[in-house]
């Protein structure tokens, strides 16, 4: 069996893409990557909606900038963002970033990826366990794109509350009652524009770990 460890380490969210239209034997892979994930009681709850059509994508930009413009926004006025972005020492250049959070410009770069995945649930199949099987649905397609050498971002943020996920819904054609679809996420995917030279900074593994019992760093 074959160690995947190296392309866990080197996926990185990928949120600028080239133009050039991604093969439909690689959105198939990707696809596929998804149907083999765990699964509660194997019910397999996912759907997927492959979105192409630019005019839909610039739907979804649109969705995303205005949801996420006023959520940090709110952060902004309470001064949150100020915080988490001190460390840039020039004030021009720290505007900018500011003005590229609160605005919501950071969240809309879906209607430039070439591929965008709509991530939904059935809840009329194992409701309980949704969130999870779609989730891990979702790093599967991670995971195949990147080993593709195609770039992905798993997007939650602009259909995070009850109201943006109707619009979502909506956007696409999925029937908007409570307790028919749930909306996880929806996965942009093109071929990287961007090099990201270094991944986030994760925990170390002694903040994460404990051994046997809580808390205990010790191990035995
Ligand atoms: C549940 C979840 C929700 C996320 N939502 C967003 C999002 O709304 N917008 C975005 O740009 N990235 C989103 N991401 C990507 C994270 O920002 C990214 O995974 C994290 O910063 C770590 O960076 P890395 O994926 O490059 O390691 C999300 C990731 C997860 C797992």
């Amino acid at each position: 069996m074959q160690d995947i460890i190296d392309v866990l380490i080197s996926r990185k969210s990928i949120r600028r893409y080239k133009p050039d239209p991604v093969p439909d034997e690689m959105i198939d892979k990707i696809l596929e990557a998804a149907r083999w994930a765990p699964t509660g009681e194997n019910y397999q709850p996912w759907r997927f909606i492959v979105i192409t059509d630019p005019e839909t994508k610039n739907k979804i930009g649109d969705l995303a900038r205005v949801g996420s413009g006023s959520r940090m926004t709110a952060w902004y006025c309470m001064g949150e963002m100020q915080k988490r972005f001190e460390k840039i020492q020039d004030p021009d250049k720290r505007a900018r970033v500011l003005e590229f959070m609160y605005s919501g410009e950071v969240s809309e770069f879906a209607r430039h990826a070439p591929v965008v995945i709509a991530v939904i649930g059935d809840l009329q199949v194992g409701s309980v366990d949704v969130p999870y099987d779609l989730s891990a649905a979702t790093e599967n397609m991670l995971l195949e794109a990147h080993s593709l050498g195609l770039g992905a971002c798993w997007v939650h943020g602009p259909v995070a509350t009850s109201r943006d996920a109707i619009k979502f819904k909506k956007i696409l054609g999925i029937p908007t009652g409570m307790n028919e679809y749930k909306v996880i996420c929806y996965v942009a995917v093109g071929f990287p524009a961007e090099e990201r030279k270094h991944p986030r900074p994760k925990l170390p593994m002694e903040d994460l770990v404990y051994w046997e019992k809580f808390g205990n760093k010790e191990r035995p």
